[in-house]
């Protein structure tokens, strides 16, 4: 970006330069609604009306392509249509298209620079796929063009929908079966593994987990599902509810068994939290699970203390204060102590989990840490990246999420165990 500014990339906030423009991305947030029809399901299209009611202004001649990168629901296209039209000029035309936006944080630039597919959507008329063949150009100057995929209005805005929707299916169905790992002795990243090597599967979004976060598959599943609803189709809004549920099931089971292995309380002691944000390698907290499960153990009355590489103290609080009850969020600022290391927040803890999949945490010096903890100390992997066994040798409790329960076999712990068990 700083190469390419004020040469060929530029930015303002004067919307009279869309008059001027061939091509308009409508970028906009479609958060979920928080209010009134729809309330926590629909998208708000808010940002997008009044998106379509500017460009309907400002574009007073020529043919403008107007191209909805925002996720939306379907047929939104026709709402944007029907805006457009409302303003009438006499050399004025539109194309609209649909061109949804795939790529993943973390990822943002390898997924821009290489994507497994674009897809283009267009209305079906002569000029709805000239415009697209214009897009398709734009796009082929580095995406080959076999990766390029053009279909109808509809089915573009559906696809990305389906696509979000059915890979948090994937991680839900996945964190499903590691419940039934647990309670039978089965491992879960073996069967993950022996599922994706049918290559009709494929190996990947198999990873069980403390549950996705993201500012996209809860929205998008929950968008598909008022949209199911909306369109009288009860069965397939429950199908896909049933992600969602699944998910939120994962998180209230994981803090479950947590408290549980800590003798039925953790009232007063100290948990680090290593990870905060909603996956490795972003400081993006929207939707974390650490956020769920952390609000979870303060209203238990649990010290945390919490280590995230990348998210700030105040974005931590931010994040607690919304999902904490009343009475707990007068804790927050007592309970929650913001840590500088992995090493830090350990440091006296009764318990560590990992909530987020950093690097970082794979190589900790898990033996040094265990000698400053409390003893029993307790480890909770929800993301599966430790050497669980390696840790019960250091004399660990160790949870791993759809593992057997590994008990310390360091001796010193023993007296603890039997006493746990009894
Ligand atoms: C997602 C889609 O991948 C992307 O195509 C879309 O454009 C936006 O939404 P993103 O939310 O950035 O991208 O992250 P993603 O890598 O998909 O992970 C989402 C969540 O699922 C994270 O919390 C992650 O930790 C979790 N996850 C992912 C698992 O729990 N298990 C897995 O196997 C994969």
């Amino acid at each position: 970006m700083k190469q390419c500014r004020g040469k060929n990339l530029f930015f303002t906030t004067d919307c009279d330069i869309l008059g001027t423009a061939d091509i308009i991305f409508v970028s906009v947030n479609t958060p979920t609604k928080m209010y009134g029809v729809g309330k926590g399901r629909a998208a708000d299209l808010k940002y997008i009306e009044s998106c379509a009611r500017t460009i309907a202004e400002k574009c007073t001649n020529g043919h403008t392509i107007v191209i909805e990168k925002s996720t939306v629901p379907v047929r939104c296209s026709a709402a944007i249509r029907k805006i457009l039209n409302s303003y009438p000029k006499p050399n004025r035309s539109f194309s609209i298209l649909s061109n949804p936006e795939f790529l993943a944080e973390g990822t943002a630039i390898k997924d821009l620079f290489n994507p497994d597919r674009v897809l283009i959507g267009s209305e079906q008329d002569e000029l709805g796929l000239k415009s697209c063949e214009t897009v398709v150009s734009l796009y082929a100057n580095w995406v080959p063009r076999e990766r390029i995929l053009t279909t109808n209005l509809w089915s573009s805005e559906l696809s990305k929908l389906a696509a979000n929707a059915m890979l948090a299916q994937r991680i839900s169905s996945v964190n499903s079966l590691s419940a039934v790992c647990e309670a039978t002795g089965a491992n879960v990243d073996e069967v993950s593994r022996a599922v994706g090597a049918d290559s009709r599967l494929g190996s990947k979004f198999l990873k069980a987990s403390v549950g996705f976060g993201g500012s996209c598959f809860q929205k998008d599943v929950l968008n598909l599902v008022y949209l199911c609803e909306s369109l009288n189709l009860p069965e397939v809004a429950e199908y896909w509810h049933q992600v969602i549920k699944m998910n939120d099931w994962q998180r209230q089971r994981f803090t479950e068994k947590m408290i549980k292995t800590m003798f039925d309380t953790v009232s007063g002691k100290n948990i680090a939290l290593l990870g905060f944000a909603f996956k490795k390698d972003t400081g993006d907290t929207r939707e974390s699970s650490t956020i769920t499960i952390a609000a979870q153990l303060l209203e238990e009355g649990a010290v945390l203390k919490i280590y995230d590489p990348k998210v700030t103290l105040a974005q931590m609080k931010l994040d607690l204060d919304m999902a904490c009850s009343e009475r707990t969020r007068a804790l927050i600022e007592k309970n929650v102590v913001y840590c500088k290391s992995a090493f830090e927040a350990c440091d006296g803890a009764h318990a560590f989990a990992v909530l987020t999949e950093w690097d970082e945490f794979v190589s900790l010096d898990y033996k040094a840490i265990y000698d400053k903890m409390q003893k029993p100390a307790f480890a909770f992997d929800g993301r599966l990246i430790l050497n669980n066994k390696k840790l019960a040798d250091i004399g660990f409790d160790v949870y791993t999420i759809g593992h057997s329960h590994l008990k310390a076999t360091a001796k010193e712990s023993e007296f603890f165990f039997n006493q746990a068990t009894a």
